[in-house]
């Protein structure tokens, strides 16, 4: 039996309840979290895969041909197995569930998925419900009627990350979230669009902040785009909210993500106990969608175009 809000907390850490373990209305649950799944010796691995570790390397902003080539394979694998995993998305699938997919339809492709065991993170993909911004583990609870999801893929192929995310409809839901993955959709594609060589990178947060304040949306600070290529991120910061002194100019060849979070209500977030989920700190829904964006001598390349097909994707699942 569980005990009321004011009685001491079931867990032992002497708090009461209602201030500790009690499950607030209307927000998410947490579930069990399976065991680390493993990945066959045939599929290359990104070093942390064995350790959990990362060690940042320097690496270049501006790739080389080679480095493109195995980017546009990565991130069209990654583009499809989000397409594939978000066709999943019901109510009743858990997200553990859709992380097994995930997981399989990466090694079925030849990749590595790249959250498994990144700075020890235990599952392979990001799967962020409702109020949850970003990170949110895959586990036992099962999506519901009116829930919102993101489903963030990265793949890890010839030695180079693919990084996308979007965030889907569970069932029917209401008209405010709609609107809200409309908007977070927009605001993606708004950053994308302002992408061409001798702009300086604060334009994207520029547009992507003018768009979210004049619909009345947050726009998260705390969690940012980042370089990516034979590393998962690199240095380079992609903010996705106005700050001038972000002025480096983009450059023909660089690439990066921009990933946007955007909140029906505050901008601030708290860390749940497992230290990776991030949710509102209101409780209030927030949406987000991701590309990985090649910078090109005329504008810009999406890696991660949902068009783009992956190598071996006609003859697996
Ligand atoms: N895919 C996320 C991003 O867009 C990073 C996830 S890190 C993980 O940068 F460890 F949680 F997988
Ligand atoms: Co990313
Ligand atoms: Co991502």
């Amino acid at each position: 039996m569980l005990p009321l809000a004011n009685e001491s907390c079931w867990c032992g850490s002497g708090r009461k309840y209602k201030r500790c373990h009690k499950p607030l209305e209307g927000r998410v649950l947490k579930g069990v979290v399976s065991p680390m799944r493993s990945v066959p010796d045939h599929i290359e691995k990104p070093p942390y895969a064995l350790t959990g570790q990362v060690r940042r390397r320097s690496e270049s902003a501006v790739k080389s041909p080679d480095v493109i080539a195995r980017m546009r394979r990565a991130g069209a694998v990654a583009a499809e197995v989000l397409r594939l995993a978000g066709a999943k998305v019901k109510p009743g699938i858990t997200t553990e569930e859709i992380d097994v997919y995930v997981h399989e339809l990466c090694i079925a492709r030849g990749a590595y998925p790249s959250p498994l065991n990144y700075q020890n993170f235990p599952k392979s993909v990001c799967t962020s419900v409702n109020e949850v911004i970003c990170h949110g583990i895959p586990d036992s609870r099962e999506l519901l009627e009116g829930d919102i999801v993101n489903l963030d893929v990265t793949c890890f192929l010839d030695g180079v990350h693919g990084d996308t995310n979007a965030t889907f409809a569970v069932g029917n839901i209401s008209d405010e979230d709609q609107r809200l993955i409309q908007v977070t959709e927009e605001c993606m594609w708004l950053g994308i669009e302002t992408v061409k060589p001798n702009v300086p990178l604060c334009e994207i947060g520029r547009a992507i902040e003018t768009h979210a304040k004049k619909l009345r949306y947050g726009v998260v600070k705390a969690f940012i785009g980042h370089g990516i290529g034979e590393q998962f991120h690199t240095d380079v910061q992609i903010l996705h909210y106005y700050e001038p002194r972000n002025n480096m100019l983009m450059q023909p060849v660089m690439t990066f993500t921009i990933e946007p979070m955007i909140t029906i209500g505050s901008d601030k977030h708290r860390m749940w106990d497992d230290e990776w989920t991030a949710v509102t700190i209101d409780g209030k829904r927030t949406a987000q969608f991701e590309h990985t964006v090649l910078v090109t001598d005329e504008g810009f390349e999406v890696l991660t175009a949902p068009n783009a097909v992956s190598p071996k994707s006609p003859f697996s699942n």
